[in-house]
């Protein structure tokens, strides 16, 4: 818990399901658009505002956080053509590195993965974000404080190797989850500018390298 902080789209998520929870009975008058009411609309206005660099604007959803906050408010599994258009809009989204090199300095991206500052209105505005990867995902040997949210990611490259293939696709991972699963709980780091291209480069080699703590 020590490391959990809650990133914009997270922050979203859970601010539009408590939302959506008082605004229950009112909903379902709107079936399929519980966030179109009057009184989601309120709580939004009234118990929001900006502060420091955390805007209001942030808690403008993107068509994915939209589709996907509805179908788990609805209860509903989303149906599979929606899911796969959202995944393939992800996908054609991702920015590949310019220069074709995925790679950059794993002892940076430890550091990177233990942050778990950034973007909060209390931040000062220009720090580095960081990625608070360790926060879901168990990286390294013998730190108790990882979390278990997202898969285990300890001898990451060991077992599936450094193929241009798994680089890419642990490009896009990172770059946005959603394009392999349309509600991913992870953030989108690139997609949302959590983190800078270097930083990604950074977080990739924690994965990839063989000295990598990762990979030992
Ligand atoms: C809020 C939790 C959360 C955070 C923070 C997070 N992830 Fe994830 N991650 C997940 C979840 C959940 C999955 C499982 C896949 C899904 O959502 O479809 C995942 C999947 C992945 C995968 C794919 C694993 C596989 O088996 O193919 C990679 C790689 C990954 N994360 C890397 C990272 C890195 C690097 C960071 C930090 C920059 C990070 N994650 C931060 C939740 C998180």
């Amino acid at each position: 818990m020590k490391k959990f902080a809650l990133f914009a789209s997270a922050a979203l998520g859970a601010a539009m399901l408590a939302g959506c929870a008082g605004a229950k009975q009112e909903a379902s008058a709107q079936a399929g658009n519980p966030f179109a009411t009057a009184s989601f609309q309120g709580i939004l206005k009234n118990d929001f505002a900006d502060k420091g660099q955390a805007k209001v604007s942030r808690l403008k959803q993107t068509e994915a956080q939209y589709e996907c906050s509805k179908y788990d408010y609805l209860g509903k599994p989303m149906p599979d053509a929606l899911a796969k258009s959202l995944e393939a809009k992800a996908q054609a989204g991702v920015v590949y590195p310019a220069d074709g090199k995925y790679l950059g300095d794993w002892k940076e991206g430890l550091k990177i993965a233990e942050n778990g500052k950034g973007m909060q209105w209390s931040d000062k505005p220009g720090t580095p974000n960081g990625g608070n990867c360790l926060a879901c995902h168990k990286m390294i040997a013998n730190d108790p404080s990882q979390g278990n949210i997202g898969p285990e990611l300890y001898h990451y490259a060991k077992l599936r190797g450094d193929s241009e293939a798994i680089l890419k696709y642990t490009w896009a991972r990172i770059y946005n989850s959603g394009a392999f699963n349309a509600c991913s709980y992870m953030p989108p780091f690139g997609a949302h500018k959590i983190l800078t291209q270097q930083q990604m480069k950074d977080v990739m080699a924690l994965l990839m390298d063989p000295n990598s703590p990762v990979n030992k």
